[in-house]
């Protein structure tokens, strides 16, 4: 009897102050709560399943509402659709004995159903006003649809283009990294989480990721402290200080601990110098997978994650079925459990969900906010911001809304690819497919006539590897010759042959790492034919990474790198191929001319042995290839528009800087061709002396701006001492005095340049 009556008092309590949270403080909200969690009820909060085997009406049966109910639930993750959101929500505050909300996590990475670029396209736009407005239509669909939390901005710096996830990320720099960073997050969380359409972000993968040896997914990521502080973490830093939410730990080890349980990464880096508030979620099993990485079993682990700084076990229940026995063994302790199991709540709280739990719930939001025209007039805008032009020989683009153009390739009419890797929500077929999008943006002013001309590769088995998840390019069961001979007869009756061609959406991503980074051979072929038949050949290039394009440099004239540009795609293309959007895309990583120069990066080291000649021409006994030359095929920063720039009256405000002194570089900008358009003007800085040594130069500084035909602008930047600071040996973050470059231009080989000093 007293135990029935002691229950029933404690629902009263808890289902008032569930619901009442705005009445009291955070604190003391979450406090409380605490204080009536089990140990197991407390474990269950660190847990953060995969939906698994939950369906739409089914969901009160499925394993994981068992779980729900007893409370070993946090969150669950990837589970699509308001309905299915609201009914596992249910069972979390009706049947749980405490009633405490879910969190709903999914890889919202670029875009939700309203699909934007692909992030290393998006990164190539440059354009941060753009960047923050994607991820705030991401947040508005996601919320719309019941999710609360989006496992992105993925900021991790890749300089090795074989690794696949280099699509997920913004590329090299760290400098442009970190202010893409900052425009995600504060499109997904806004200014308040508790509204209806912010969500929590996550920054991932913490750390380093992109540095795994030989570009191979998961593999070991060994690099210098200095090299981290001043090259890698600046992005995730930018985010934790937009106020990023929550952390993703990566798989890979760093200084030989897998960063799962890196105590000196989360602990130390994360909460003591930078403080981060948020809590910390393992990568998929990531605490299991360092039974692999060889630091024991699974309680070990599990333990050596909780020691480390982790809140929440992704997938792998290592918390949930061991911290019990490592804190009965003394290897973990209740005041850890408890602070995790607070971070936790303390989410929830923001979000709002113990004031309603239902908040994202709400079925005419997910009607009428998702997919919009409306948002996907600015997808379409946002994709053809992305595109680089990388090559325009005599002016072939744009192409004139007329005659018969003759799209070819297997990336044609392929709508299902056009999202791009990590579009869990997107509705793949109904994405715009090249041909699609020529058709409506010409309308009856031209014909277009297509042929798939080959396959992805010759190869069956690579290509069902390379178009899981249902990204078929539909092989063609025809043969190679076939294939050809149609697209052949297809380009003779045309004006201009459009060649869609490039790796699938699949080639580039998670577990997609390559050797070879060039067009598979089958479509080179295609491509060398087409060439072949004299006609004029626009190459627009599908890629998720930096390809070797050194053949097709040579032969096409011209080459417009669309990576993968989202729902809108073949839209965007149309736009951009016709003149309508006059590119303005610049790489954001460089372009190697084969896979030996990589790892190639602009902002590299002077070596003790430099080359002498800026021809590049070999010489004997200095840094450089016998076989190749050592500049990359495009740098960082490259990408040409329809209309030429012109740079001239680079000036800087004073010679010699003092400490708190601001330094004001201006430069004036002309457009001087035939179109108006967009130029991303880029500052970079080379500190020529260091007590440690230095990059040959560093982006510190970029604007875009629109030129009218003829107009001039004059740019100004304002850099202040802080801007000149950089970890030194003793990861102190100073500012040295000495000589100092500029140089502007519209790319990491801007030859204008001035110069400065840094007084004492
Ligand atoms: C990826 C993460 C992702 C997670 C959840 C992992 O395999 O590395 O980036 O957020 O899965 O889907």
């Amino acid at each position: 009897m007293k135990q029935l009556r002691y229950s029933l008092l404690i629902l009263l309590v808890t289902v008032s102050s569930v619901y009442a949270q705005t009445k009291v403080s955070k604190e003391k909200f979450v406090n409380d709560l605490l204080a009536k969690m089990t140990l197991d009820e407390k474990l269950g909060q660190l847990n953060l399943p995969t939906s698994g085997d939950i369906t739409t009406g089914q969901a009160g049966s499925s394993d994981i509402a068992k779980k729900i109910q007893q409370g070993q639930v946090g969150g669950l993750f990837n589970i699509k659709s308001v309905q299915k959101i609201k009914e596992v929500q249910k069972i979390a505050v009706e049947k749980s004995r405490l009633k405490i909300p879910l969190l709903f996590g999914m890889d919202v990475i670029h875009g939700y159903e309203t699909t934007f670029p692909i992030p290393l396209g998006l990164s190539c736009s440059w354009n941060m006003n753009l960047i923050q407005r994607s991820a705030e239509i991401a947040a508005q669909e996601a919320s719309a649809d019941g999710i609360n939390w989006t496992f992105s901005p993925m900021v991790d710096i890749s300089r090795d283009p074989r690794w696949g996830r280099v699509a997920e990320g913004s590329g090299e720099d760290a400098f442009l990294g970190s202010k893409i960073a900052q425009a995600m997050v504060k499109g997904y969380q806004g200014t308040d989480l508790s509204k209806k359409n912010t969500i929590l972000s996550c920054v991932k993968h913490f750390a380093l990721y992109g540095a795994a040896e030989s570009g191979r997914d998961y593999n070991t990521v060994d690099m210098s402290r200095i090299r981290m502080y001043n090259e890698y973490l600046p992005p995730y830093k930018a985010a934790i200080d937009a106020g990023a939410g929550t952390v993703m730990a990566s798989f890979n080890e760093i200084d030989g601990i897998p960063a799962t349980g890196n105590k000196w990464l989360l602990t130390d880096v994360l909460r003591k110098q930078w403080g981060f508030k948020g809590f910390v979620v393992t990568d998929y099993t990531g605490i299991n997978e360092m039974i692999h990485h060889g630091v024991g079993d699974l309680q070990t682990a599990s333990a050596m994650a909780m020691n480390a700084g982790v809140e929440m076990d992704m997938v792998g229940e290592g918390f949930l079925t061991t911290l019990k026995k490592s804190l009965d063994e003394g290897r973990v302790t209740l005041a850890q459990i408890d602070q995790a199991v607070g971070l936790i709540l303390n989410a929830k709280y923001d979000l709002g969900l113990f004031d309603d739990p239902y908040r994202y719930c709400d079925d005419n939001r997910s009607k009428k906010e998702i997919f919009t025209s409306a948002s996907r007039a600015e997808a379409r805008k946002i994709a053809a911001e992305s595109f680089v032009l990388l090559k325009n020989e005599q002016q072939l683009l744009p192409l004139k809304k007329q005659g018969t153009i003759a799209l070819i390739g297997p990336l044609a009419d392929a709508a299902e690819n056009m999202a791009g890797t990590w579009s869990v929500a997107t509705q793949q077929s109904k994405s715009v497919s090249v041909l699609a999008g020529l058709r409506e943006v010409l309308g009856k002013q031209a014909q277009i006539i297509y042929a798939k001309g080959s396959n992805l590769d010759y190869d069956a088995a690579y290509e069902e590897r390379a178009t899981m998840f249902g990204k078929t390019l539909h092989r063609d069961a025809r043969t190679s010759d076939q294939l050809m001979n149609e697209a052949l007869e297809v380009a003779r009756k045309a004006d201009v042959v459009v060649a869609a061609l490039g790796e699938s959406a699949e080639m580039s991503g998670e577990s997609s790492s390559r050797t070879n980074l060039e067009i598979p051979q089958a479509q080179k072929d295609l491509l060398k034919a087409l060439l072949a038949t004299g006609k004029p050949v626009v190459l627009v290039l599908f890629n998720g990474r930096p390809l070797v394009l050194a053949d097709e440099v040579k032969s096409v004239p011209a080459i417009l790198d669309v990576w993968f540009p989202g729902s809108e795609a073949g839209l965007a293309i149309a736009d951009v191929l016709f003149g309508d959007v006059n590119p303005s895309g610049k790489l954001s990583a460089t372009f190697p001319r084969n896979v030996g120069q990589i790892p190639i990066y602009y902002n590299h080291k002077n070596t003790g042995r430099p080359l002498g000649n800026s021809e590049g021409n070999f010489e004997k006994f200095r840094s450089n290839y016998l076989d190749q030359r050592n500049e990359p095929e495009f740098s960082f920063g490259f990408g040409l528009s329809y209309t030429q720039f012109g740079y001239k009256n680079l000036t800087v405000s004073t010679r010699q800087l003092k400490a708190g002194q601001t330094l004001t570089v201006s430069v004036e900008v002309t457009n001087t061709g035939n179109f108006d358009g967009q130029e991303v003007v880029q500052l970079y800085l080379r500190d020529v002396v260091g007590s440690v040594t230095r990059p040959m130069r560093e982006l510190k500084g970029f604007q875009k701006i629109s030129l009218s035909k003829g107009e001039t602008r004059k740019v100004t930047f304002d850099l202040s001492v802080d801007d000149l600071k950089f970890y030194n040996s003793d990861l102190n973050f100073v500012a040295e005095p000495g000589a100092f470059e500029v140089y502007v231009g519209g790319s990491s080989s801007a030859t204008l340049k001035e110069a400065f000093e840094l007084l004492r």
